[in-house]
Parts: structure tokens; sequence; C-alpha cells
């Protein structure tokens, strides 16, 4: 799950993606990363750990960090959250391979909408609900899919 710092989204979709996989007793590695390393070492944003506790989920624990192209090695799918983290990604890729890995996460709910994951670092609670919402559609899907 990558997103800009790793402290609002990706944490978000991390966390998400884990507990649908725990519910379905499947073992998956799920991890999370920025395409900068501006908050690397730091924890998620304290609004996206209240909006996760919510739903009973505890991402309190977890720590930033940035991507790197070792992950295109480490992981079968790699799910961006927005266009730029698209991009960005996209630019590191080595090959062919690679790129088949990256995947706009919200395209897994609606195909070819190339629907983003809004940034709620800059606005209110409401905005964490939202990304909330959206990221476990998605991670129903992606669960169905595993
Ligand atoms: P994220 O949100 O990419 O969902 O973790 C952001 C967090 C920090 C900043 C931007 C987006 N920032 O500019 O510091």
């Amino acid at each position: 799950m990558v997103c800009l710092g790793n402290i609002c989204r990706s944490p978000m979709a991390e966390g998400i993606l884990r507990s649908h996989v725990e519910r379905a007793g499947l073992k998956v590695i799920v991890d999370s990363a920025g395409t900068s390393g501006y908050h690397a070492g730091s924890a998620p944003d304290f609004r996206a750990v209240r909006t996760l506790k919510k739903n009973g989920i505890d991402i309190s624990g977890l720590s930033a960090r940035q991507f790197t192209i070792d992950d295109f090695d480490n992981f079968d799918f790699i799910y961006v959250m927005d266009t730029s983290n698209l991009i960005n990604v996209l630019n590191l890729a080595r090959n062919e391979e690679d790129k088949k890995k990256v995947i706009l996460i919200m395209n897994e709910a609606n195909p070819n909408k190339n629907q983003s994951v809004p940034d709620p670092y800059y606005g209110g609670i409401e905005g964490f609900e939202e990304v909330y919402t959206m990221l476990d559609q998605a991670s129903t899907i992606i669960l169905s899919r595993i």
C-alpha cells in the first residue's frame, strides 16, 4: 500500500486489508510505504489512528518508511492511492514485470475509473472517514481475489 507520506492513507490501507486477511484466516504479508521519505520513522497521523480504532483496527504501532526498489521484488501487488503516487512508483519500475504489479487501488472496486483516494492530511476527520469507507470497499474486493 503506497501513498505520499505513509502516515495517512497507506497505513490505513495496510491496517484495513490486514484485518480482512486475518478475519479470513489467510496468510498474506501486508505492508505500506510512502513515495516520499518526509515522515520516515513517524507513527500514523492521530486522525488515521482514531478513525481505524473506531472500527476495531489498531495501527498505532506502525512506522512510516519510504518505498524502495526492493519492494518490487518483495511484493506481488503494489497498490497506490492516487495518480501522483502511480506516476512516482512507475518511474522507479525497472521493467514491465515491475510495472504490472502497480495498481491504482480504487480500480479494484470501480474498474477503469482511475479514481484516487483523496489526501485527507489538510482536511478534517470527515476526510479520514471517507478514506476508511473507500479502502474498506477496495479491501473487500482485493480479498475476494486473493
Ligand atoms: P498520506 O498524506 O500521503 O496519505 O500519508 C500526507 C501526509 C503528509 C503530507 C502529505 C500527505 N505532507 O505534505 O506532509
